[in-house]
């Protein structure tokens, strides 16, 4: 997968050694866990490729909030900006959730992280793999070789638009913007073409008018992507389809809030939220990270699955243009799954139980033998 906003590199990738700054947001609950395994497989790949990575760590979500009130200081986003990607974990932590009163929120941060780096396009691949089609709630002949990319537009709607909490009335306001519908479309359209020309645009075009703009704005679009094959789905429709029949989509590209919603479902085909990654990609830095949250219930555990986290050091490397780099990391994820080496949950009957730690472990030696 190559995102065109990796042009911004280009000069970069003309020397095949690079120079890599790394922001490193490990966040809440089992974040740090999962984080030391994606900085130790970077690390590994890039002392194998030689380039030089440097990685500053910055601190947000709960743990922010506990240390300076604010679940993204502005010394993190400075170091977001100040980097060529940010990889994430996770944030979020119970005490706020029972809490609906709580002032300030450790998701806030990741509003404000997406918010300040302008990360419109939330790039959030359904990957399955074979050996754990039997994980998934859905029958083996609908899961294999399912293969579809969501692209959430990530910095608008209801999550930022004008919202009013009142005791007795609330609301929260979905609005767009030709110029947000536009930009996430064409990031859709090139990913489809990069894939298999299919292009299916989410929305509830009978029933909300932001949702009439998206409709009206990709027809318009349309006709100059030709080679795409564009078709339409309500996104109650979508959330069915999904279930029914996973092998019809390529990439489906809607607004935020129902992205948020079928990538949790696309999540589930798979067999476990652990193992999918995304990217978030627009104005400034880019971010990857785990599209799963904090489990906090597994923090120090040692029990949580570093797979979507180590996948979304490929596809960082994979948006610099570092085509071989991410793959060796597919490889070698692959060649874990293969060998069994597996966190609890994806975990054959009877087979050994890896933790976090042991399953990283494990691909960065895969990766410095290779
Ligand atoms: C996600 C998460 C976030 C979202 C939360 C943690 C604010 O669910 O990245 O999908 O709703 O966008
Ligand atoms: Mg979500």
């Amino acid at each position: 997968m190559f995102h065109t906003f990796a042009a911004r590199k280009i000069e970069n990738q003309i020397h095949k050694q690079m120079k890599l700054k790394i922001a490193v947001l490990a966040g809440d609950g089992i974040g740090p866990e999962i984080s030391a395994q994606g900085v130790a497989v970077m690390s590994a790949v890039c002392e194998k490729f030689g380039h030089e990575v440097t990685s500053k760590e910055a601190i947000c979500g709960a743990t922010a909030i506990d240390a300076v009130g604010d679940p993204f200081p502005e010394e993190t986003f400075k170091t977001c900006m100040d980097a060529d990607a940010v990889l994430f974990s996770a944030v979020g932590d119970p005490k706020f959730d029972n809490n609906p009163s709580a002032k300030v929120r450790p998701e806030q941060g990741l509003l404000a992280m997406r918010k300040k780096l302008g990360l419109f396009a939330n790039i959030r691949p359904v990957q399955t793999f074979d050996c754990l089609v039997h994980k998934s709630p859905l029958k083996d002949e609908l899961v294999k070789g399912a293969d579809f990319i969501c692209i959430r537009e990530l910095t608008g709607g209801m999550y930022f638009g004008e919202k009013k909490e009142g005791d007795d009335y609330a609301y929260d306001t979905n609005a767009y913007t030709r110029n947000e519908v536009e930009r996430i479309l064409k990031v859709a359209y090139q990913y489809a073409r990069q894939r298999n020309k299919h292009l299916t645009v989410v929305d509830k075009a009978n029933v909300l008018a932001s949702s009439r703009l998206w409709r009206k704005v990709a027809q318009e679009m349309a006709p100059q992507y030709p080679d795409v094959k564009t078709d339409f789905m309500y996104v109650d429709n979508a959330s069915m389809r999904m279930i029914q029949e996973p092998r019809f989509f390529d990439v489906m590209v809607t607004e935020n809030t129902f992205g948020d919603i079928l990538t949790d479902e696309g999540s589930c085909i798979t067999g476990s939220m652990g193992l999918l990654p995304s990217a978030s990609t627009g104005e400034h830095t880019p971010v990857f990270e785990p599209i799963h949250g904090s489990w906090p219930q597994a923090k120090g555990l040692n029990i949580a699955n570093p797979l979507a986290q180590i996948l979304s050091v490929a596809m960082l490397f994979e948006y610099f243009g570092l085509k071989a780099e991410g793959e060796l990391v597919r490889k070698a994820v692959d060649a874990s799954l293969d060998a069994n080496v597996r966190t609890p949950e994806i975990q054959v009957e009877g087979g050994a139980k890896y933790g976090t730690k042991e399953v990283g472990a494990w691909i960065v030696d895969y990766i410095k033998k290779a």
